[in-house]
């Protein structure tokens, strides 16, 4: 008998082994890369792919921290194999996907593809739906590091379910791949899914706006304003591995410099993937200022992973607090209107607990911070101390971002 105990020990010891789950130490800050989707949808192909893999080493983005290079939809092949797998357009792609992975990885850079949980995409080309372990295998063959599963064409199908079954499959292939739910929020999958992907799209899809909404017909693109809104509430259900994604980066496409600044800002803000959306081959210095800043990304990517909170709405003003490792605030004024906005920021009035998610208070009526401005070069990004009320002026479509340091002596 005692060995019969033994046995079934050892047997549900071994299943447990076997269990999938999703990959681990995957995206514990939030992954930063590029996606062919805003700016290029259906028209890619390897020598874009290549060039801007290249372009994010020389323009200093790889340095900065975005790996991924993406592929997005369209890049398959019509037909499957004889035997069932995922092919790419031979026309498009003539090199192969293991060669641009190959590529991709000589630059220290990684690969991601896209797929989706229906029999066809959003742009129609083949889908997972019935052959998630054989796409699974071949992304893991060719040497893809990220999965884009998108969700369009699923008809009935049960979004835990589908997107559990896509994470087992690349589990079972055994590649470490970030798996990235495209999935608009539909499900609520922040409420499922901390541990099925590594992020999960909040939202339906954003376009190159501001503040106002795209009627495409059936469906409508929201602006950056309109997805910070639908994602602020959200926070709880982000931290290391598992993240909010409000959709890619719109910055570079035709905002202006403030708004580009303020998007880029907000999304840092809610500790989102920064996934690049314009070309970058081509990309402008003006709108590099604004990539490049370390000191902002560094607010993104901070180690104790909480998404930003919404302390204050007063009219088109809001200010927005997100606690940082070592004690360290950002805090951050974002303003909404069409013109500028004058504010005295006076720090005991922004007293407060992170009850929600890290636990940390500002304590501002009894510690002082220093006041580093995140947008200002050099010297002069050193504003005083918390000591006082500070006035600010906010100008329109614009942010003003601090990091608050605790003061030392
Ligand atoms: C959906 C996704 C987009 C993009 C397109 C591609 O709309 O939400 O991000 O991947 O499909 O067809």
């Amino acid at each position: 008998m005692k060995r019969v105990i033994a046995m079934l020990a050892l047997a549900a010891t071994m299943c447990g082994a076997v269990q999938a789950q999703k990959f681990e130490g995957i995206a514990l800050t939030p992954q930063m890369g590029w996606n062919s989707w805003n700016k290029f949808a259906c028209e890619i192909n390897e020598e874009l792919i290549r060039e801007t893999a290249d372009a994010m080493v020389e323009k200093g983005l790889a340095a900065a921290g975005y790996e991924y290079i993406n592929l997005d939809d369209c890049w398959h092949a019509a037909e499957r194999d004889a035997d069932g797998f995922i092919q790419c357009d031979a026309e498009r792609f003539p090199s192969g996907i293991k060669a641009l992975a190959d590529y991709v990885h000589e630059r220290g850079l990684k690969l991601g593809i896209y797929s989706d949980a229906g029999r066809h995409t959003c742009g129609g080309r083949l889908g997972s739906f019935g052959h998630e372990y054989q796409d699974a295998l071949q992304y893991a063959r060719w040497g893809v590091d990220y999965l884009k599963y998108d969700w369009c064409e699923t008809e009935n199908i049960n979004a835990r379910g589908a997107y559990t079954l896509m994470r087992d499959a690349l589990y079972a292939a055994g590649r470490p791949i970030l798996f990235s739910m495209c999935e608009w929020g539909t499900d609520k999958p922040w409420e499922w899914a901390a541990d099925v992907a590594h992020s999960w799209r909040t939202t339906g899809d954003i376009w190159c706006s501001f503040d106002q909404i795209y009627q495409h017909g059936t469906w409508q693109a929201l602006s950056a304003m309109h997805i910070l809104d639908l994602t602020a509430d959200l926070r709880r259900y982000a931290g290391p591995g598992h993240w909010n994604d409000p959709d890619m980066l719109e910055v570079g496409n035709g905002m202006t410099q403030a708004e580009d600044r303020a998007h880029f800002t907000m999304w840092c803000m809610l500790s989102a993937p920064l996934i690049l959306g314009n070309d970058i081959r081509t990309v402008s210095d003006q709108t590099l200022e604004i990539l490049l800043n370390e000191r902002v990304i560094a607010i993104d990517q901070d180690p104790l992973g909480v998404q930003g909170y919404r302390f204050l709405r007063d009219g088109d003003l809001e200010v927005w607090l997100k606690p940082l490792q070592g004690g360290c605030w950002a805090f951050c004024l974002l303003n909404r209107g069409s013109e500028a906005r004058e504010y005295t920021v006076d720090w005991a009035a922004f007293d407060w607990t992170d009850e929600e998610v890290s636990k940390l208070s500002t304590d501002f009526s009894t510690k002082i911070y220093d006041i580093e401005n995140l947008w200002v070069e050099g010297k002069k990004s050193a504003e005083g101390t918390t000591r006082k009320p500070k006035s600010v002026v906010v100008d329109s479509h614009d942010v003003v971002l601090y990091r608050l340091s605790p003061k030392t002596k």
